[in-house]
């Protein structure tokens, strides 16, 4: 980064006026930069929600929320979901350049390496209840990997490091498809070396001891574009928890659980399944008026699933492209009549003529489509969010990675407004 110029804050209080650095980066808005603000002024900042806070640099995604640009390590997102592969993009997320077929065959073993789970951890899902949500059983399960390797803990060792990120891409698949099988009283399947990421995961999930399974070649691409799609998103609320639970020294199975936990939530990695349970609720394109009228209504809390992002005031890229993917798969499964599909057609046409949705720049985003295509796949709505979880795995490593690796980096800890109580004493009747 590097400093553009300064701006000055006149506090209007007789003190001399306070000049800030303003910094730029290589793309993006610059940032005035307030680290000395409080030993200059005595004061805080004040944004919930960091609606205007850059809370790290970071040189691995880039966004452009009002052209809808997406950017893993400058490649524009469109690009890598048409020539690439998950495991490209993990590398390149990483390592930050795209591999060579050597260092792809090279990393890509080295992940396959780790893709079995320890049998004790193994044991760890029964102690679940069969009907527990599997976005549960993976902040327990990636959260216990810590209890098994411990030779790659010491944060301060880039071997280690890297040797928990591959533990981490590697075994995720394994732990999501576990926690399906669990739930639904089959067999676990164990991971297969010689498939790739996304066709392995298929294998995991649908394959059963007694047929053989063989995946259809349009839908391992649909699973590993979702993968692609859902892989980073620079600052999102759980990458940032990943940062902050790691900004303390923790290890990257632990924070990666805080992570999992964090999106979770129905605004963030939740809103895929929360989406599809909306279609199903509207149920028929009659019914869509009563649903929008309701979303606009401020006297009620609803809002339509899938719609709306925090950076993305412009169609969400990763959405577009999931529409496509939507379409290719409903084709090949000859499920274009897809009821659920329509209605969301007919969903996103009518809301994007809304004057209450065009004034708020409510786009649908990513988790419009990939509840429909998931639900394709086969894939049940209880497990849409944990899919993003493993997606997104690679994102939290990187960035983890990316802040370890700084030896500038400080334990995160935010301050307050406080608007409680003034100091008071206890009342004479507990004083004995
Ligand atoms: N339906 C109806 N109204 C909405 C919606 C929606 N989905 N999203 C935002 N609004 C309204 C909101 O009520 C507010 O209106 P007003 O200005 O009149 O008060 C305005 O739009 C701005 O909303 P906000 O809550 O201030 O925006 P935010 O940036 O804090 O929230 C969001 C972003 C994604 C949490 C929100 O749009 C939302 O709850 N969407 C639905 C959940 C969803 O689809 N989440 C997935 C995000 S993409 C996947 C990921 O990256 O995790």
């Amino acid at each position: 980064m590097t400093q553009r110029g300064t701006a000055i804050l006149n506090l209007n209080n007789g003190s001399a006026p306070i000049e800030l650095p303003v910094l730029s980066g290589t793309m993006g808005p610059d940032v005035i930069d307030i680290r000395k603000l409080h030993a200059q002024s005595g004061l805080f900042t004040y944004d919930p929600g960091f609606l205007s806070t850059a809370s790290n640099s970071s040189t691995i995604t880039f966004i452009d929320g009002d052209k809808g640009i997406l950017l893993y390590r400058g490649y524009p997102i469109e690009q890598l979901a048409l020539h690439c592969d998950f495991v490209d993009v993990c590398y390149l997320l990483l390592h930050g350049e795209l591999p060579t077929p050597d260092q792809k065959k090279t990393f890509d073993a080295a992940i396959k390496n780790h893709s079995m789970l320890n049998e004790q951890l193994v044991r760890f899902y029964s102690g679940f209840r069969r009907d527990a949500h599997p976005m549960a059983v993976m902040v327990g399960v990636v959260g216990a990997l810590s209890a098994f390797y411990h030779d790659s803990l010491n944060i301060s060792d880039p071997v280690h490091r890297e040797q928990s990120a591959f533990r981490l891409i590697a075994k995720l698949p394994t732990i999501t498809a576990m926690a399906y099988k669990y739930n639904i009283g089959q067999p676990y399947v164990y991971p297969q070396n010689s498939l790739s990421y996304a066709e392995n995961f298929l294998h995991m999930m649908f394959s059963v001891p007694t047929e053989k399974y063989e995946a259809n070649p349009v839908i391992v691409r649909a699973l590993d574009r979702i993968l692609i799609l859902h892989a980073d998103h620079e600052q999102n609320a759980s990458t940032s928890t990943v940062r902050l639970a790691g900004s303390s020294g923790a290890n990257p199975f632990a924070c990666v659980s805080a992570g999992i936990s964090c999106l979770w939530g129905p605004a963030h990695g939740g809103a895929n399944e929360a989406c599809l349970r909306m279609l199903e609720e509207i149920g028929d394109v009659s019914r869509i008026d009563e649903f929008i009228q309701r979303a606009k209504n401020k006297e009620d809390n609803y809002r339509l699933m899938g719609f709306g992002h925090r950076v993305y005031k412009n169609m969400d890229p990763r959405a577009k492209l999931m529409r496509e993917t939507c379409h290719e798969v409903l084709n090949e499964l000859g499920l274009h009549n897809d009821r659920l599909f329509k209605l969301a057609l007919q969903l996103e046409k009518i809301a994007l003529e809304d004057d209450y949705f065009i004034s708020r720049k409510l786009y649908p985003n990513v988790d419009f489509y990939s509840g429909i295509v998931q639900r394709a796949l086969g894939i049940p709505t209880s497990m849409f969010t944990a899919i993003f979880a493993m997606a997104r795995t690679i994102g939290w490593v990187a960035q983890w990675s990316e802040m370890v690796s700084d030896p500038d980096h400080k334990i995160g800890r935010p301050r307050q407004l406080y608007t409680g109580t003034t100091m008071r004493d206890v009342p004479g009747s507990y004083i004995k």
